[in-house]
């Protein structure tokens, strides 16, 4: 029987979601990896319960998380019923389609009939009659925009989904799907790119300013690329690190010579600020005021606790910037 913290809400950041009315948690819970079958069910829920107990409110989800595929919303679901149904409308829950999930010609990309089958199984699967937030996960360039975009509106009137956001899309495709969702009395809630250290093209090519300037918010996926923004590989790849079991997604040779100098040079200027690296690359993602929030992967409760730390961080100086910047160039 779970009893969540009663000071849940003491210490967590929350943002201004765009020009919504919604407040995201500085700090979101993705599901991608550790809630999979691979994983034992307690540690997924005592993931989920340190989240929550921290006040982490909103958890991000795809159809297709796993293994397998819709093994995370299944995973959740139970949760819902069971440790956080007394707080469902303290959470903000995301989900996801339009990656490959099932056989045939509908079971993938963004035509009207994938979207909505596959929102229909993910609210079966999570036990809910809407989702707080639900998100065309890529571009499909066969799909007419507007088949995809009028869909994600007819999802929002049928009181399936509250608000709608776009993840992976091109600059130009995002900027049409700002302005029909606007059109449409949809407004586009958040769009979700990858953004770290070592990966800040929505910074270069204008993701970033292109979401605020539409009035959406932004928020970052993999904002510790996956580990590597940590202490985690700097002395090998430790047996139970996703290098080591998911080598689908992280692979060892992303570890080049020339990698770990940068982690290591990363990790001794955060040693210098106080912090930890993971801290100090959360904190860099947040200090740019356009972003809401970073959706974190943990594979532990004490991973995720230790991560929090970065509320703390202390602000970043403009040499600290500059030999940041030096680093990872
Ligand atoms: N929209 C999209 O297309 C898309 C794509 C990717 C992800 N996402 C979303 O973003 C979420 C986060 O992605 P991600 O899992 O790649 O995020 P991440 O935060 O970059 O990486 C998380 C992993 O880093 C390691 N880690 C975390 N904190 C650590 C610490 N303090 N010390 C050492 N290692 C630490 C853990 O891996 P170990 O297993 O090694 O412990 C953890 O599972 C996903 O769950 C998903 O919701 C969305």
């Amino acid at each position: 029987m779970y009893t969540a913290n009663p000071t849940r809400y003491a210490d967590m950041q929350y943002r201004r979601c765009g020009l919504s009315g919604v407040l995201l948690p500085a700090l979101s819970l993705g599901f991608w990896h550790n809630f999979g079958q691979v994983t034992p069910e307690e540690q997924s829920r005592a993931i989920a319960r340190a989240a929550f107990d921290a006040g982490i409110t909103h958890f991000d989800l795809a159809n297709n998380y796993g293994p397998d595929p819709g093994a995370a919303e299944l995973r959740l679901g139970r949760m819902l019923q069971d440790d956080f149904k007394p707080h469902r409308d303290e959470l903000f829950i995301a989900t996801k389609a339009a990656y490959d999930m099932w056989d045939g010609p509908y079971g993938s990309w963004a035509s009207r009939k994938h979207l909505i089958a596959s929102l229909d199984q993910s609210l079966s699967r999570l036990r809910l009659n809407y989702v707080d937030l639900f998100y065309c996960h890529r571009y499909d360039p066969q799909t007419p925009l507007e088949e995809t975009l009028q869909t994600l509106v007819d999802i929002v009137r049928a009181g399936k989904a509250l608000y709608i956001g776009l993840s992976r899309w091109p600059l130009q495709a995002a900027k049409r799907g700002y302005e029909y969702l606007r059109q449409h009395d949809v407004p586009c809630l958040i769009y979700q790119g990858r953004l770290n250290l070592f990966d800040q093209a929505p910074i270069h090519e204008g993701t970033l300013n292109a979401a605020a300037n539409a009035g959406a918010g932004f928020i970052a996926f993999s904002p510790l690329a996956q580990g590597l923004l940590t202490d985690r590989y700097l002395n090998g790849i430790p047996a139970d690190s996703r290098i080591a079991h998911d080598p689908r997604f992280l692979k060892a040779e992303a570890l080049t010579p020339q990698m770990l100098t940068r982690i290591q040079a990363l990790n001794d200027l955060a040693a210098q600020r106080g912090e930890s690296l993971a801290a100090m690359a959360l904190a860099w993602i947040l200090h740019h005021q356009q972003v809401t929030s970073v959706i974190i992967g943990a594979s532990s409760p004490q991973q995720l606790r230790r991560n929090l730390s970065c509320l703390q961080s202390p602000p970043f100086t403009d040499e600290e910037i500059e030999r940041l910047n030096n680093i990872v160039a």
